[in-house]
């Protein structure tokens, strides 16, 4: 790949030119690179727009594998809009799922004005070509993260927000408060603020997957390289909360079911005239720190060393989901249990390891 500031990687003209065409920011990532995969099974383009700030291109190599041909591909930094303009002029895309962004919240805290600035300029400048190209559909990665510790549980889309306790939960509540604010002001914009529990797992072929640089911070990972002789042990933040054994409950939802949300919410927009809302995506129940581990040592017949420290500042205690929302509107639920979760992370971490 050359350094030019922006490269159109490869292409697919190929493909059917009836066919919807979606710009995915942040495709190459996490979430994005599976989004991708269920983009194409159902029928739309996804043309991949990246900065492979926080991606790898193994990533690349095992969609090409699991695809049979590499999706189109464009290097670019989404707050650079002259750039990401080319980008909309070459694709001219009909709609637009938008991940890219910073995400780690103990980071967040070190480097606010980074996040602030790219997270925040990187949807301005995309929601500003969505305007200048006459694109009308966007769905938003947003975090369950907006809701601080609700005091109510589950908890609903309509639970009241409490202020963000990380720059990161920050810059999702402003966003959302932007595309609030830009379908009001423009009614033809119409937007689905999907907010993620927590995302684990990896395709089943075990080719692509979470791949965070350095130590990892969420806890899959942990357990998965910590398995893997990688990490020597993993520390449970806590076990003195509030909870039936006293560490962390979380809504753990398998990142294939929650790309399959995107085609749903994609789906759902192309029947309405003007939306603006927010759909929470989980499992609708939740798991201690130690229920996953337990689950993860006994689905893998594979042990992990743990420690108990202490709590980690930010925390919340616990929060799953009301994912009700979802679906009755988009049609949408969960597929993957747990434990089918903890067995493809743990797949996908062996292919890592040989590889
Ligand atoms: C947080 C955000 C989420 C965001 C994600 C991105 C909230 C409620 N959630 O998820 O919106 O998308 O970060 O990074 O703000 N744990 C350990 N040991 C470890 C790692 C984690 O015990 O080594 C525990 C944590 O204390 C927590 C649980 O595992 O209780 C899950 O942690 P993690 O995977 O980091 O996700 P969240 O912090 O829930």
């Amino acid at each position: 790949m050359t350094k030019k500031p922006w490269v159109k990687v490869r292409a697919h003209s190929f493909i059917l030119r009836s066919m919807k065409k979606v710009l995915v920011t942040g495709g190459a990532g996490y979430i994005g690179s599976h989004t991708v995969i269920e983009l194409l099974n159902h029928g739309y383009i996804p043309v991949i727009v990246d900065d492979f700030s926080n991606s790898d291109k193994r990533v690349l190599k095992g969609l090409e594998e699991i695809l049979g041909f590499a999706p189109s591909l464009y290097r670019c930094d989404c707050t650079d809009k002259a750039v990401l303009k080319k980008v909309f002029e070459a694709e001219m895309p009909d709609a637009v799922i938008h991940f890219a962004a910073f995400k780690a919240v103990g980071e967040s805290t070190e480097q606010p004005v980074r996040y602030y600035r790219n997270n925040i300029d990187s949807l301005l400048c995309v929601l500003e070509l969505m305007q200048e190209f006459n694109v009308c559909e966007l769905v938003f990665s947003s975090s369950c993260t907006v809701y601080g510790q609700p005091e109510t549980l589950p908890v609903h889309e309509k639970c009241e927000q409490k202020p963000a306790t990380s720059p990161y939960g920050y810059t999702k509540q402003v966003c959302e408060r932007i595309l609030t604010d830009a379908t009001t002001a423009n009614p033809t914009l119409r937007c689905a603020l999907l907010r993620y529990f927590n995302p684990i797992g990896a395709h089943p072929s075990g080719l692509i997957g979470e791949l965070p640089y350095g130590v990892p911070n969420n806890l899959v990972p942990y357990i998965t390289q910590t398995a893997a002789g990688i990490r020597e042990k993993l520390i449970i933040h806590g076990n003195d909360y509030a909870t039936p054994d006293g560490t962390c409950i979380r809504d753990y939802i398998h990142v294939c079911d929650l790309a399959n949300a995107h085609v749903k919410a994609l789906e759902w927009l192309d029947t309405k005239v003007s939306a603006c809302e927010a759909f929470n995506l989980g499992q609708g129940m939740g798991n201690s720190v130690k229920e996953v581990v337990d689950t993860f040592v006994r689905v893998n017949a594979t042990p992990v060393k743990v420690e108990i420290g202490p709590r980690r500042a930010g925390d919340v205690e616990q929060v799953w989901a009301d994912a009700s929302k979802a679906s009755s509107l988009l049609q949408w639920k969960t597929e993957r249990s747990l434990a089918e979760s903890l067995k493809d992370a743990w797949k996908w971490q062996k292919q890592l390891s040989i590889g």
